[in-house]
């Protein structure tokens, strides 16, 4: 984190001639449970982790943003805050950066002009939400220097807006509010209709291991936005305005009317929604057990109902259980298609769950994973 920061402030220095006045810190994040259901206005239960991107920033006599992005090869951008903010064609990084000034001039914000750069350690594409802890980092970073106040919801739902209005990911509100609202020592059951937060303790005994499958995701993924159309279609179908609002009566009597992928998508995002509750019980009877179990079922249904595993990430996920049995808990973490598995384990078990990957994860796949021992963080701060 230390190292994170001096780069960064070398970097600002070296663009921008001196120190950046404001730095903002804000954390990826790892779901522990309750995927795809955030657009379906259910529940989730992720932590953010201590991984982040910082973004540096410091106020301009004129009205341009300007930008560098140091982790992108020292990448530039510049833009006029009083002309149409048109998204950047080759740098996919400088939306998250227009998107956010965008989406808050469009909410009528003034916004004073400044340099911004920008620096994190949060594997990209891994399925940690680096993109959501970038448009976290910069929209507190342009409040800073804009003297707006956000609520903690606000500016998780600005976030949001930034990918689904500017970038053209159709995403739910998970990564961004986590990455705002993180706790230390606990991860934070929120249900996405209501947007309340409860902060759950994960048991002591048990730490925190992301295993990268490597398989790369894109950032603007359409099998992620297919999944969503389908939850609606599914829902629509249904006579509901949601699929939160679905009783499992109702989809066993429908079942056999509806499309049958349909009808796998909604079993899931059903049973996913229970599992929240569920795995939060466990944390609280610190039973590992039941953990490692819903963590399983979880993982499968994401791999056969909602179908957005890879064979790389179920690979891992079979490697870290057979090593693990039920002393922890591991599945897939996020929105699929690759990136992350996720396992709660005990300390101890570590060494040995690292040899077996390291043993049996390349031969089966062709490719190295990497291992990131990871804590539960807090949200958002200004650090300096
Ligand atoms: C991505 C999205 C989130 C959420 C997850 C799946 O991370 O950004 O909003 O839908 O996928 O749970």
């Amino acid at each position: 984190m230390n190292n994170l920061l001096s780069g960064l402030k070398a970097g600002f220095s070296s663009q921008f001639g001196a120190s950046p006045e404001w730095v903002a810190r804000a954390p990826g994040r790892v779901n522990l449970m309750g995927d795809h259901t955030d657009y379906n206005a259910g529940l989730v239960l992720p932590c953010a982790i201590d991984r982040y991107v910082l973004a540096g920033s410091s106020p301009r006599d004129d009205n341009e943003i300007h930008v560098l992005a140091i982790d992108a090869n020292n990448e530039s951008d510049a833009f006029k805050l009083d002309k149409p903010i048109e998204s950047h064609s080759t740098q996919l990084w400088s939306n998250y950066i227009r998107g956010a000034a965008q989406v808050l001039l469009e909410r009528n914000y003034a916004l004073a002009g400044c340099n911004i750069a920008v620096t994190g350690n949060i594997p990209q594409g891994a399925g940690l939400s680096s993109s959501a802890a970038l448009a976290v980092s910069v929209l507190r970073t342009l409040a800073e220097v804009s003297k707006i106040q956000f609520q903690p919801v606000e500016l998780a739902r600005l976030a949001q807006a930034v990918e689904n209005e500017f970038v053209g990911c159709a995403c739910g509100i998970m990564d961004q509010l986590i990455s705002v609202a993180g706790m230390n020592d606990s991860a934070i059951a929120i249900d996405c209709s209501s947007l309340a937060l409860t902060p759950i303790r994960i048991p002591a005994s048990l730490s925190l291991l992301v295993i990268n499958s490597n398989v790369q995701r894109a950032l603007v993924d359409g099998q992620y936005n297919l999944r969503r159309e389908q939850c609606h279609s599914a829902a629509h179908f249904l006579g509901k305005p949601n699929l939160r609002a679905l009783e499992t009566h109702e989809l066993r009597e429908a079942e056999s009317r509806m499309d049958p992928i349909l009808a796998r998508r909604a079993w899931h995002v059903l049973d996913e929604n229970r599992r929240v509750g569920e795995l939060a019980a466990a944390f609280e009877r610190e039973d590992t057990a039941a953990i490692s179990r819903i963590m399983a079922a979880s993982h499968l249904s994401l791999r056969d109902l909602f179908e957005v595993t890879v064979p790389e990430v179920d690979l891992l996920v079979d490697i870290v259980s057979s090593v693990m049995g039920d002393q922890g808990g591991v599945r897939m973490t996020g929105g699929g298609f690759g990136g992350c598995v996720v396992a709660l384990l005990p300390n101890s078990r570590f060494g040995e769950v690292e040899q077996a990957i390291r043993q049996n994860y390349h031969s089966g796949s062709g490719l190295e994973a990497s291992i990131y021992h990871a804590r539960p963080a807090g949200g958002i701060s200004l650090v300096h």
